[in-house]
């Protein structure tokens, strides 16, 4: 295994009874508060009214910017950064999930750069070394941006979904509330969970690299929790031991912890990325149609055994004597909770998607190279990954 710092500063407050303290960790960064919001879910379910009374009543000047949309355009962020600048806001609150979190952390490093568009941080012309800071009110158990140092941005002109990542961009106060995620609805819910699920495959656990046994179990254990949790949460809804441990699940999925001392991959979520940038889909429903297949895809004798292991360890599959026999009904039984258990789609043709855009989509994955990953991919193993999920 490599050597590895590790130092995750973020402040988490959890529970039902924590939102009260929300006023006074917004005052140790100042009085001046931009909340950034999704589409509207948290008018619809009161949290608007409730953090609103909270902040104006502990003296706080909010000022807002609405409409963050799933796969959060670069225009929205840098409306953002104007608002910043002009009212010299002094912190920034964002409430909702990856996207309007992702969107905070745009603005925030923005804001403080010598740009006023947030794509030209996306493209290295311009440096960014300070950022506003971000507290986060999470509302969906999904991509654990609430303790991490990424933003996922993207450019719907360019057909470009790519972002920004510095310890800067980590939030400093994070509120979960597993009650606030209630009201997610069954789909969000599914393919939040899977997302969970990926950013433990994808980073780290699907991988020939050597790690810490200690953390490829506690990897194993998250992606139980989630494949306990998941069903429950889409069955009830207002289930609070299911979106608890979903909620810290999400979290710990991807704030650096569990991949100590591994050279991190991203195969699936380079491959959904391209995803959405051509056709705007939900990140987790992306990567549940990919996953199965690229598990398909590279099995061979060098990959059979940790899909096996994950097989055994995690769905619950009788181990055999055959290795390979076993990492096909891994990745059966992975299928399965997708699309039956998850609920979710399993094609790209049912979303509509034909293979037109493949080809422009794998080049961009690999970068024109190779995707390092568990088995690494180029341009035409990607475009047969993407042909197998048609
Ligand atoms: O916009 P509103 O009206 O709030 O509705 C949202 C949105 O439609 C809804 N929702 C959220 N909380 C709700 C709720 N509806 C009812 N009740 C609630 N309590 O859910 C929908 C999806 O929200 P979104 O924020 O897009 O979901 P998610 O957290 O999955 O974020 C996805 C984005 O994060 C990026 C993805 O690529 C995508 O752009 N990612 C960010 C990462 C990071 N920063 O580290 C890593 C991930 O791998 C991922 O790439
Ligand atoms: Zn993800």
């Amino acid at each position: 295994m490599n050597d590895f710092t590790f130092q995750n500063p973020t402040k988490v407050l959890f529970g039902r009874n924590q939102l009260e303290h929300l006023p006074e960790e917004l005052k140790n960064f100042g009085t001046r508060v931009l909340m950034v919001y999704g589409g509207g879910s948290i008018k619809r379910n009161g949290l608007y009214d409730k953090l609103m009374g909270l902040m104006t009543g502990a003296g706080l000047t909010v000022f807002e910017l609405p409409g963050v949309e799933p796969n959060p355009r670069h225009t929205t962020v840098n409306k953002g950064v104007a608002i910043c600048r002009e009212n010299d806001v002094e912190v920034i609150l964002a409430v909702g999930g990856g996207s309007t979190i992702d969107c905070a952390k745009g603005i925030a490093a923005t804001t403080l750069s010598s740009s006023d568009n947030v794509w030209d941080l996306v493209e290295h012309k311009v440096s960014y070394t300070e950022a506003l800071p971000i507290v986060t009110v999470v509302t969906i158990a999904a991509t654990g941006s609430e303790m991490d140092t990424g933003a996922v941005i993207s450019n719907m002109d360019l057909n470009i979904k790519s972002g920004i990542g510095s310890p800067i961009c980590r939030p400093k106060v994070t509120f979960e509330d597993p009650e606030l995620t209630f009201t997610v609805p069954a789909y969000q819910t599914a393919c939040g969970s899977f997302d969970i699920m990926s950013h433990i495959f994808d980073v780290a656990y699907f991988s020939n690299q050597p790690q810490m046994d200690m953390l490829e179990r506690i990897q194993e254990e998250v992606l139980k929790t989630v494949v306990k949790y998941a069903p429950v949460a889409i069955a009830e809804p207002d289930n609070y031991e299911a979106r608890a441990n979903l909620m810290w699940a999400s979290s710990w999925a991807l704030n650096d912890f569990l991949y100590c001392g591994v050279r991190q991959m991203t195969a699936c979520h380079a491959m959904e990325h391209e995803l959405s940038a051509y056709y705007d889909i939900t990140h987790g429903l992306g990567l549940a149609i990919l996953t199965p297949r690229w598990l398909a895809y590279i099995l061979d004798e060098n990959t059979a055994p940790k899909i096996r292991q994950f097989g055994v360890r995690v769905m619950g599959i009788e181990a055999t004597d055959d290795v390979m026999s076993d990492a096909r009904k891994a990745i059966d039984a992975l299928a399965d909770f997708c699309f039956k258990t998850l609920g979710l789609e399993s094609h790209l043709s049912s979303l509509g998607i034909g293979e037109e855009n493949f080809e422009k989509m794998a080049q961009a994955a690999c970068r024109g190279g190779e995707l390092y990953s568990f088995k690494n991919l180029k341009k035409e193993d990607i475009v047969n990954i993407y042909r197998m999920c048609l």
